[in-house]
């Protein structure tokens, strides 16, 4: 993905655009910096909001090219509505609007006065966060080449000025939203392929790819050494299928030697028929996003590479299909977990947690990582429970918790906790094994967790469920690049906060 030019400057010149956030008033945002022509651009803003020819609606805009008066060669004018009640959804919104609105202009070289209106509670290295991840984030065309006759896009724009001192931390926060949205890409592109060619052997390519770029420790597990690991609950999902599972791990040292690393563990079910439990067929094409959680976690092991912080990550994949077939496990049928615990399988469509409770236990036997997050498409429940607009968080450490959810309000790609306990637990309780895969239609996405819980008794953990966030349906369907952000936020928190 082509990469913006960043710069800081007050008195920026080799500009072809000029963006400048307006008002429902007609009036430029008051925080804007002294522009060059600033009685002219005032003056026909005015004009403009007085024909109605661009009222300062949120989110709309108006491509202005070689104004009279004014030296530049294009001024967009991008709506933020009535400031005082500008939300961070609103400016977000706006922020999508100025960047489509390049998109299909000449600008090469801007300048960019949307920092200086972020809403209340922000600041400007928060705008200046969000103003660079969603310009470079607009590059984003999903473009793999089995879509066919599609040219991918090619985007024009090559540098961004902001108007303001730089500091390091403005630096930083422009860096981390590139990376982050260089990052999201990445797990949005893998997410979109479809599962012929998006199998666990891909994404083992693409870890190792990563590793090439990047520096990073590869080591890539498959069906044989795993059945002889123990692995018997995640291989159990696997057998059905004939496309070789895969365990993926990524290891980037960027701390101390001796310091525990942070690990991210990923569902990758690269399609989800259910298994024998077979899903109905009403948008089961869905399914192929059901690797949503290794896709995060490639997509942050991307953004690591860009950002290369001060610190110690761990990225573990388990990837498979969860096929029927005539080898394909059966409800009723009880697998040995590498914990040793059993598990009864009465459900083959909750096939996510019997391949992350492996994953989970292997992590910690390899790795001794000081935390844990894990992040899966895990339950349908959670759609039902929370919609589209928070991922589900749940998990151990309350510490970690609240870390990861102001992670993702600082970022806006939020987190809402859902409650754990032993009540809940109650509900897998087996007549044959140690446990069940399900436990019954109420409070599912709890009962998911629960399950992972008993595979993560031993350390800080954390549980993302992203059932309803990692994709929108619709006719925008695709793969959202959600929580690659978050993620790459709580990181970096750790780096300054230890
Ligand atoms: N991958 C699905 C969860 C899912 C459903 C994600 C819809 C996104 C959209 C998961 O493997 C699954 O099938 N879960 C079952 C669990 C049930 C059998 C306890 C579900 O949610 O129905
Ligand atoms: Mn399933
Ligand atoms: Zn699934």
């Amino acid at each position: 993905m082509k990469h913006i030019q960043f710069t800081f400057s007050t008195n920026a010149n080799d500009i072809d655009t000029l963006i400048l956030p307006v008002n429902d008033q007609g009036n430029l945002h008051n925080a804007v910096a002294e522009l060059p022509n600033q009685s002219a651009l005032t003056e026909l803003v005015k004009q403009l909001h007085e024909s109605n020819d661009f009222t300062g609606k949120l989110a709309s805009t108006l491509l202005l090219v070689q104004p009279a008066n004014i030296e530049v060669q294009r001024v967009l004018l991008v709506g933020i509505g009535d400031f005082e009640k500008l939300t961070v959804k609103g400016y977000l919104s706006a922020l999508n609007s100025a960047a489509s609105a390049l998109d299909y202009s000449g600008a090469t070289h801007v300048l960019n006065h949307l920092i200086s209106s972020p809403p209340s509670q922000h600041d400007l290295t928060w705008a200046v966060y969000h103003n660079t991840q969603a310009l470079q984030h607009s590059f984003y065309d999903y473009s793999h080449e089995s879509r066919g006759e599609h040219s991918p896009k090619e985007p024009k724009l090559e540098q961004v000025s902001y108007p303001c001192e730089s500091s390091d931390e403005i630096t930083q926060a422009a860096q981390q939203g590139q990376a982050s949205a260089i990052g999201m890409a990445l797990t949005q592109e893998l997410a979109n392929m479809p599962s012929n060619f998006c199998t666990p052997t891909f994404l083992a390519e693409t870890a190792i790819e990563l590793g090439k770029d990047y520096g990073y420790d590869i080591n890539i597990l498959d069906r044989k050494e795993m059945i002889e690991m123990g692995m018997g609950s995640f291989m159990s999902v696997a057998q059905g299928g004939d496309t070789p599972p895969k365990m993926i791990c990524l290891s980037y040292q960027g701390g101390e030697k001796n310091q525990a690393p942070i690990a991210l563990v990923g569902k990758g079910v690269t399609f989800d028929t259910g298994g024998i439990s077979l899903k109905p067929g009403a948008a089961m094409d869905e399914m192929k996003y059901d690797m949503g959680g290794a896709a995060t976690v490639l997509g942050v092991f991307k953004a690591l590479g860009e950002l290369k912080p001060n610190i110690n990550v761990v990225g573990v994949i388990p990837a498979t299909e969860n096929m029927p077939s005539g080898n394909a496990i059966k409800p009723g049928d009880v697998v040995t977990s590498l914990s040793g615990q059993t598990i009864e399988i009465l459900n083959t469509d909750a096939e996510g947690r019997l391949i992350l409770c492996d994953a989970l236990t292997y992590t910690q036997q390899t790795y001794q990582p000081s935390k844990i997050i894990d992040m899966a498409t895990l339950t349908g429940a959670c759609i039902v429970a929370l919609g589209h607009h928070v991922s589900a968080i749940l998990g151990n450490n309350q510490a970690l918790i609240d870390q990861l959810i102001q992670a993702g309000d600082t970022t806006y790609d939020r987190f809402w906790q859902l409650p754990l306990g032993e009540e809940w637990d109650e509900q897998l309780k087996s007549n044959f094994a140690d446990m069940a895969n399900i436990g019954g239609r109420a409070g599912g996405t709890i009962t998911a967790a629960q399950f992972l819980a008993r595979f993560t008794k031993e350390i800080d953990w954390a549980h993302l469920d992203i059932a309803g966030t990692a994709w929108v349906s619709g006719s925008k369907k695709g793969a959202t690049g959600r929580p690659v952000a978050s993620l790459v936020q709580y990181l970096l928190n750790e780096v300054k906060h230890g």
